[in-house]
């Protein structure tokens, strides 16, 4: 018996279905997210990387750091992202679709040789902590295996009387004299991580609230604690 017809009707509704279920479906659900006003501070989020923080993300791109470094912070009670205050929130809660609107590549990332950068923004603000740490990571973090990237920097000797450039790294002890001057990409590299964070209360993470807990079941309350020192 010919069973042409009917394998064609079957093939052709198992594929609408999938494409109903893994086409469709999502960008309802996701495609259409758009930038949310947080009532308390009155701001948008999540905020497009403007000028120096989206060359940044391209630098990021450029070097590789996803390879070592996530962007997703897992929920609370799926390991331990939260506790080692990686979740930016105002309360622990974890990465959405949304932190990514303006993400150029979406870099999540899937190793963690280093912490998650997620809200690194936040965690460290000092701009030249990073150009430091970009430069000579270990001499930050003792025992880092970050690689340094020396060639985001350029190095010159001082002539003797020559006031250093107020952009130059602090001077290092073992080596006066020398000046050491990021270039335009460690400076975009820098302006793009220092604005990361995702602290915008959203919907669909709502803030976690931490139900009173009795005195003897200290257990049950989970501190925030911060990111581990790296290890030695
Ligand atoms: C080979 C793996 C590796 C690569 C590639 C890498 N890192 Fe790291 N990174 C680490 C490790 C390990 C640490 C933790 C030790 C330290 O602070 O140096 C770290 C720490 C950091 C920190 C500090 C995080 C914190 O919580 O204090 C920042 C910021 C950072 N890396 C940025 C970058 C950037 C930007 C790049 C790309 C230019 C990059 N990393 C590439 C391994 C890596």
């Amino acid at each position: 018996m010919n069973q042409g017809p009917l394998v064609f009707v079957g093939t052709f509704f198992a594929l609408a279905a999938t494409w109903f279920t893994f086409v469709l479906e999502p960008s309802q659900q996701i495609g259409n997210q758009s930038q949310f006003l947080i009532e308390d501070s009155g701001q948008l989020f999540p905020v497009k990387p403007a000028g120096l923080a989206h060359q940044g993300e391209a630098v990021y791109r450029a070097n590789g750091c996803f390879y070592c470094h996530t962007m997703q912070v897992r929920p609370q009670g799926l390991g331990g992202d939260v506790a080692r205050g990686w979740g930016a929130r105002s309360g622990p809660v974890q990465s959405v679709s949304r932190d990514y609107l303006f993400a150029e590549t979406t870099m999540l990332g899937s190793q963690r040789v280093g912490p998650d950068l997620t809200n690194i923004g936040l965690r460290q603000t000092n701009l030249v902590w990073h150009l430091q740490h970009l430069y000579d990571p270990s001499s930050l973090a003792p025992g880092s295996t970050m690689p340094p990237y020396r060639f985001l920097f350029t190095k010159h000797t001082l002539k003797p009387g020559q006031k250093r450039s107020p952009d130059a790294l602090p001077e290092d002890p073992k080596a006066p004299g020398v000046e050491v001057l990021p270039s335009d990409d460690a400076k975009a590299l820098v302006a793009y991580l220092t604005g990361l964070h995702s602290d915008g209360v959203l919907y669909e993470a709502p803030a976690f609230y931490v139900k009173p807990v009795a005195k003897a079941d200290k257990k049950a309350a989970v501190p925030v604690t911060p990111a581990p020192a790296p290890a030695k």
